[in-house]
């Protein structure tokens, strides 16, 4: 029997554009698997989409469409990316699949019945834009709009049952939270006291979502939805062979944005229902564009699709692969990864091979020389060949992925320099048995590299393979078919010229460097002086001030969180400075319509007031 691999990534909210964060997952996770199949184990490799929930209700209301057609026309955007990507996964489950609902069915009812579950009644500001609770000091913030105070029955589940036994797991089993300063993120966390976890949302508020089996006024919120695909992909609840053969999963791949709820809601939910845990949890760091996050509102997400245009998709999973230290955060430039295409693959891998079919096609017509190179050296590079395979696998099982492809471009750089000792060029002539030798020693080299290499890139590699003839993917020496004539081949990896690429992020920070708005921009808010006539105290809210303001001829009332620092008679009648165009916004149940401006270090705040005589209120300030 062989032995199971399961591996997952998170499935992803079906709203989002794909972008580079999700692509780095998804192809970490191929690439674990295609190195586990190719060391001969049964591999179940999951990932999809994240479905319910109001951002994706919002979105197809806003359509006039219905939530399920919605999802329908978002998810191909990710099955073509994968497509693009070479991702080779055995099931890509949706949330809104009838066998997923009915498994998230099946557990609550189980959690329900063990009495995990408790109906409580929550009040608490709740902020209507936002469609979410918010605390008081968020309110007070003055970036909510429409808060109003809400009382709401939900469903709760006892995750604080459970919280010594996951500390208890979590401490018995190192492998379960990796790397282990994430396991001591979790650890820390546990420290406080755990909270309950709210599980559901009135359908009044939110109905695309998979109803409560025990009160169908209510579905499910976020995670008690969306963790359980784990265990309906491979068949729960039908209590099947396949759930028994794969379950539990060998590791959840995660982003470290999603490390509380992996490990300790999910565990404490399993725990619950007596369900096995998973083996492990492995939280990756995040890809910055450069230095800073990446985020729509700064522009600077980068898109796989155009780089995998650009550049073909083995070089963009290789550079993901190759650049990111797992656990770690990396950092994304068009720079380094043309540093990185043009040095190892072009020049490294890509040179080596068309240096050896070259001298093969010259000096011995095509066909490949019949014995390896028994000399030191020779066999030096057999050695190495050896070690590689070795030292690869070591660090694909402690998930060092960028060390493993380091070891085999070290692998290659070694066969490049043997080459140039031996320099069978030279030698042909004079020693051609020798020279034929030392050709076949590299060529088989190329393969064990190429086999290597292969999870990362699965289609270039193909191409060397080809060319050799080779048709064994066991990694081992000696795989090079006799009497074999090669095959033509393409450029492995053309070069890429820095300044042609169209792909450029340099040349954009250049013209717009990042939080650098227009003028056009500027332009759009409205900064007026306004005269404060009254002034008052917000009952109930420690920080708010309720002024009445003159805007020119325009009396107006704005809300402000500034009641710390100012008494309102330190107010009445200064002349300050107000965005006058920002939409008019409820705070603390008061119509609050304009900004005032201050400047603050976070200890002491200053408004900000215009001096000088002629100034009116209403003046518009640039
Ligand atoms: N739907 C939830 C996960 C539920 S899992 C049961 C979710 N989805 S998501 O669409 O926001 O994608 C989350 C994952 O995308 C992250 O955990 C991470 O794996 C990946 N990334 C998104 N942005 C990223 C970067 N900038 N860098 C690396 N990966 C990040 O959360």
């Amino acid at each position: 029997m062989k032995q199971t691999y399961y591996i997952t990534t998170p499935i992803y909210y079906v709203n989002d554009n794909p972008h580079i964060g999700h692509a780095y997952t998804t192809i970490l996770a191929d690439v674990l698997a295609r190195f586990k199949r190719s060391s001969g184990h049964d591999v179940y490799f999951l990932t999809g989409l994240d479905e319910h929930g109001q951002k994706v209700q919002q979105a197809a209301e806003q359509r006039g469409v219905d939530p399920q057609q919605h999802c329908d026309e978002m998810a191909p955007r990710f099955l073509e990316l994968w497509q693009k990507l070479h991702i080779q996964y055995d099931d890509f489950i949706r949330t809104s699949e009838p066998r997923h609902v009915s498994v998230v069915q099946d557990v609550l009812q189980t959690v329900f019945d063990n009495g995990d579950i408790y109906e409580d009644e929550y009040e608490g500001l709740y902020s209507v834009s936002e469609e979410r609770f918010i605390t008081e000091k968020e309110a007070e913030s003055g970036e909510f709009r429409d808060i109003k105070k809400l009382k709401e029955k939900n469903y709760f589940f006892r995750m604080s049952n459970y919280q010594q036994k996951l500390i208890d797991h979590i401490n018995a089993n190192p492998e379960f939270v990796q790397p282990n300063h994430r396991k001591n993120e979790v650890l820390g966390f546990l420290k406080q006291p755990l909270e309950d976890l709210c599980i559901s949302r009135p359908k009044s508020r939110l109905n695309w979502g998979i109803e409560l089996p025990f009160d169908t006024d209510y579905v499910t919120y976020v995670w008690f939805d969306a963790l359980i695909n784990y265990i309906t992909s491979p068949g729960y609840a039908s209590n099947n062979a396949g759930f028994k053969k794969w379950w539990p999963a060998d590791v959840h791949l995660i982003g470290k944005d999603i490390l509380t709820t992996h490990s300790v809601y999910w565990p404490t939910m399993l725990m619950s229902a007596g369900i096995a845990l998973p083996k492990s949890i492995f939280a990756h760091g995040w890809w910055l564009s450069g230095e800073t996050k990446m985020s729509k509102s700064l522009g600077n997400i980068v898109d796989p699709l155009s780089l995998i245009e650009e550049y073909g998709v083995d070089p963009v999973r290789y550079y993901l692969m190759r650049e990111m230290v797992l656990g770690q955060d990396a950092a994304f430039t068009m720079e380094s990864f043309i540093k990185r295409y043009n040095s190892d693959l072009a020049n490294d891998y890509g040179n080596l091979l068309s240096r050896v079919t070259k001298l093969i096609q010259k000096f011995f017509d095509g066909k490949l020389p019949p014995a390896d190179d028994e000399s030191d050296e020779g066999k030096h590079v057999k050695e190495s060949a050896v070690s590689a395979i070795q030292k690869v696998n070591g660090c694909i099982d402690s998930m060092k992925m960028n060390e493993g492809i380091e070891e085999s471009l070290q692998f290659i750089r070694a066969v490049n320099k043997y080459m140039e000792k031996m320099a069978p060029w030279k030698l042909a002539k004079e020693n051609p048995k020798v020279a034929g030798g030392v050709l076949r020693t590299a060529a088989e080299a190329l393969r064990i590299g190429s086999l290597l290499l292969k999870p990362v890139m699965p289609n270039r590699t193909e191409i060397v393979l080809d060319t050799f003839g080779s048709i064994s993917d066991e990694v081992k020496w000696g795989g090079l078919t006799d009497d074999f004539a090669l095959k033509d081949h393409e450029i492995l990896f053309p070069r890429i010229d820095a300044k042609k690429t169209t792909v450029n992020d340099a040349k954009e920070k250049k013209d717009n460097p990042e939080g650098v708005i227009l003028y056009e921009d500027f332009e759009k808010v409205e900064l007026q002086t306004a005269k404060v006539l009254e002034a008052e105290k917000v009952e109930g809210a420690d920080r708010l001030l309720k002024l009445q303001i003159e805007v020119g001829e325009e009396k107006r009332q704005i809300v402000s969180g500034i009641a710390e620092y100012y008494s309102p008679e330190d107010l009445i009648g200064k002349m300050v400075i107000v965005v006058a165009n920002l939409k008019p916004a409820t705070i603390f149940g008061i119509e609050s319509h304009g900004m005032l401006l201050a400047a603050s270090n976070k200890k002491e705040l200053s408004i900000v007031t215009v001096a000088g005589d002629g100034i009116i209120s209403g003046s518009k300030v640039y």
